[in-house]
């Protein structure tokens, strides 16, 4: 069985990459520092625990496993946590995937799928979000992700390295056979808040920000089912191996939700009331992230099938009431 190298598989998305794989017939093997991920998410394949920043850890996985790929979901990725730590960010994630990318180079690991964000757009109001959008990120995640993406790119014209690249918007969702969701510590997603108000495990969400320049005032997000989401990471390892080129990819619906909208869906969706209140703006925060490319569909032949509101929030509200991940 061919084995897939998996960095951060212990996390949300990781972890729903992992199953993807398996499913697909591959061995996920997940390198995880379980900082912010959960051992127990780790169910598809085996759990080397490591840092990023320590290239004798990936070295000696790469040659324990010989994968022959890698999907990079490792980092952090909270916007205002890195507009608040900023070097934090350039450490962990640019240094982090350099390390990553020189020992794969080195094993001779060649096909790269990375988790990159529509966050390295920036805040473009106004302009569709295509993969040719200039990248102009606002906060340090996004810069963060797009160093890496550079990286990337100069790594291939040398060595021979080959990347798929996807910019994520706003994930969200659960796996719907319920064995795997999001579990963050702290939290700050906006649907797992807004699920915590409303079994009142915190008294209420507060809206980031009601003046923006958008119909309701609240800023607009484009979200994508995370089972969605990994499908396109296994049709994007089949894209490589199948030899074709390095290529970017945004994976979004085309359609935005304002804060309120999700809001009020969200009440309708789980026959609940979602107490909130109205506050400041978080700094970092873009006004409106929606993407405005079907390359995905087009040349992958990627079909988001629980990419609505309804699926989105339903398996996010299933797994919500599920016992945790063990600390
Ligand atoms: N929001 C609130 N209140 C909250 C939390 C969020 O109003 O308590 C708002 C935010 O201001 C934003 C929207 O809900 O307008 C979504 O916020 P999230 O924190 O859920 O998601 P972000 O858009 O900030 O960030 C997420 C990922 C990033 C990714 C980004 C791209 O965490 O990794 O989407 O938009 F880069």
């Amino acid at each position: 069985m061919e084995r897939v190298l998996v960095t951060g598989g212990a996390g949300y998305i990781g972890s729903n990459a992992c199953k993807a794989l398996a499913q697909a017939g591959y061995e996920p093997v997940t390198f995880d520092n379980l900082t912010t991920g959960w051992a127990d998410a780790v169910k598809f394949g085996p759990l080397v625990q490591g840092d990023l920043a320590d290239r004798a850890a990936l070295d000696t996985a790469f040659a324990d496993y010989q994968p022959v790929a890698v999907m990079h979901f490792a980092a952090l990725s909270q916007v205002g946590e890195s507009m608040k730590d900023p070097g934090l960010y350039w450490r962990a994630n640019v240094l982090g995937a350099l390390n990553l990318i020189e020992a794969s180079v080195a094993a001779g690991c060649l096909d790269f799928v990375f988790s990159s964000t529509c966050a390295t757009y920036g805040d473009q109001d106004g302009v569709v979000l295509d993969e040719n959008s200039p990248q102009m990120p606002i906060n340090a995640y996004g810069s963060s992700k797009r160093a890496i993406e550079e990286m990337l790119i100069q790594f291939g014209a040398s060595t021979g390295l080959r990347h798929v690249i996807f910019r994520y918007f706003n994930v969200a969702g659960a796996d719907p056979d319920g064995e795997i969701g999001e579990q963050h510590e702290p939290e700050t997603h906006l649907i797992p808040l807004m699920l915590d108000a409303i079994e009142g495990k915190r008294p209420e969400l507060t809206i980031f920000g009601t003046d923006y320049d958008t119909p309701d005032g609240t800023c607009i997000r484009d979200y994508v089912h995370v089972t969605d989401l990994v499908d396109a990471h296994v049709l994007g390892l089949n894209w490589l191996k199948e030899g074709k080129p390095n290529r970017v990819f945004n994976l979004g619906t085309g359609q935005g939700f304002s804060v309120r909208e999700v809001i009020t869906q969200s009440g309708t969706i789980t026959n609940k009331q979602v107490p909130y209140s109205e506050g400041d703006r978080r700094p970092g925060d873009a006004v409106r992230l929606v993407s405005g490319s079907t390359r995905a569909e087009t040349e992958l032949g990627w079909r988001p099938a629980r990419s609505n509101m309804k699926d989105m929030v339903a398996d996010a509200w299933r797994w919500h009431q599920a016992p945790p991940y063990a600390k």
